[in-house]
């Protein structure tokens, strides 16, 4: 399918579709699921921003990507909370570290946020240290004051991270996730909140308990065949599939022609909201790297354009002003024919 004008405009929602998600913020300008990141997104004019979510050992929700905090903190640095190191062994890989879990809301507040891939992003650095750690309250309060402030609405897609292992650590995400959208308002089917996972058990959960929309996340090696979407369809309201499961590579790293996928889900009424896109040449396919400098930038607007001509809903993306320009570029294209 090419995209055209038509299916722009006449996108059967208040939201302009295909819509683009800010993955962790706009976390290719500033170190990831920090405020800055967020409030960068919805400056750029993102449709919504999508933070990870896991739980600290007072069972508060806390914007984090890994349950171990010393890649994206400073936890390592500080005496103090050297005590606190363990070894865990979280969806069978064994890690030694500092883990959410372990630390209080108290203990957990006084970290300060760093950059990730500092090697890839140094800019990003200039940022490190200028926050700490947000809860999932801070963040929604933060969304309903852009929001405001904006004059439009602002979604969050919560992706709730290792649940199996929380359920194991007394800590079931579910039960402080409810409670939070349902404090902020939040937990009815129009309030731009959408909920994901990769683990099917807390998603089939929430679908009993919430009428929010529900995304399966998936991941090479995932089944895709018909009878595994139709058992998604039976309590998520779309799919988030890795970018190689729509533009598979070929041998050279290039993407040729997209798969079955979206087509797939989309005849059962599941959307698509594909992950990651981000800018620089070594998550790029071949042909739209620029140079050999594996982090250098390359064409992510036409990684872009190609996906939203697979036919996606969303665009879950690192480097969202590219993403938006796709959109714009092809929603300003002259219709065919
Ligand atoms: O939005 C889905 C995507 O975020 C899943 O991958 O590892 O970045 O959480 P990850
Ligand atoms: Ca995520």
């Amino acid at each position: 399918m090419t995209v055209t004008r038509e299916r722009l405009q006449m996108a059967p929602s208040l939201v302009l579709t295909p819509a683009v998600v800010a993955h962790r913020g706009a976390s290719g300008h500033r170190p990831e699921h920090t405020l800055d990141a967020y409030r960068t997104a919805i400056r750029m004019g993102v449709d919504d921003i999508e933070l990870d979510l896991v739980s600290t050992r007072d069972g508060v929700l806390v914007a984090r990507h890994d349950l171990e905090l010393s890649t994206t903190t400073d936890v390592a640095s500080r005496a103090d909370l050297a005590h606190l190191r363990r070894t865990r062994t979280v969806d069978g890989v064994a890690q030694r570290g500092w883990f959410a879990q372990d630390l209080t809301l108290a203990e957990l507040k006084t970290l300060a946020t760093r950059e990730r891939m500092p090697r890839t992003r140094p800019a990003n650095t200039a940022y490190d240290g200028a926050e700490g750690v947000s809860t999932l309250t801070e963040v929604l309060a933060m969304v309903a004051a852009e929001s405001v402030r904006r004059g439009r609405g602002v979604g969050v897609l919560l992706e709730l991270k290792h649940a199996d292992h929380h359920d194991r650590a007394g800590l079931p995400l579910d039960e402080p996730l409810l409670r939070e959208l349902a404090r902020h308002g939040l937990d009815h089917p129009w309030a731009r909140v959408t909920l994901m996972s990769f683990e099917a058990g807390i998603l089939r959960r929430l679908a009993g308990r919430t009428r929010l929309p529900i995304i399966q996340l998936l991941e090479p090696g995932d089944d895709v065949t018909p009878e595994a979407l139709d058992r998604i369809d039976d309590y998520a309201d779309g799919i988030g599939p890795h970018t190689s499961m729509v533009l598979p590579r070929d041998a050279t790293d290039a993407t040729g022609p997209p798969s079955s996928l979206v087509r797939d889900a989309h005849r059962r009424g599941l959307t698509v909201h594909v992950w990651t896109l981000r800018g620089e040449n070594r998550f790029l396919p071949r042909h739209l790297r620029h140079g050999d400098a594996p982090d250098g930038l390359g064409d992510l607007t036409a990684a872009v354009r190609a996906m939203l001509d697979a036919g996606v809903d969303g665009i879950i993306t690192d480097h969202p002003e590219q993403a938006l320009r796709a959109r714009r570029e092809v929603s300003q294209a002259e219709p065919a024919g």
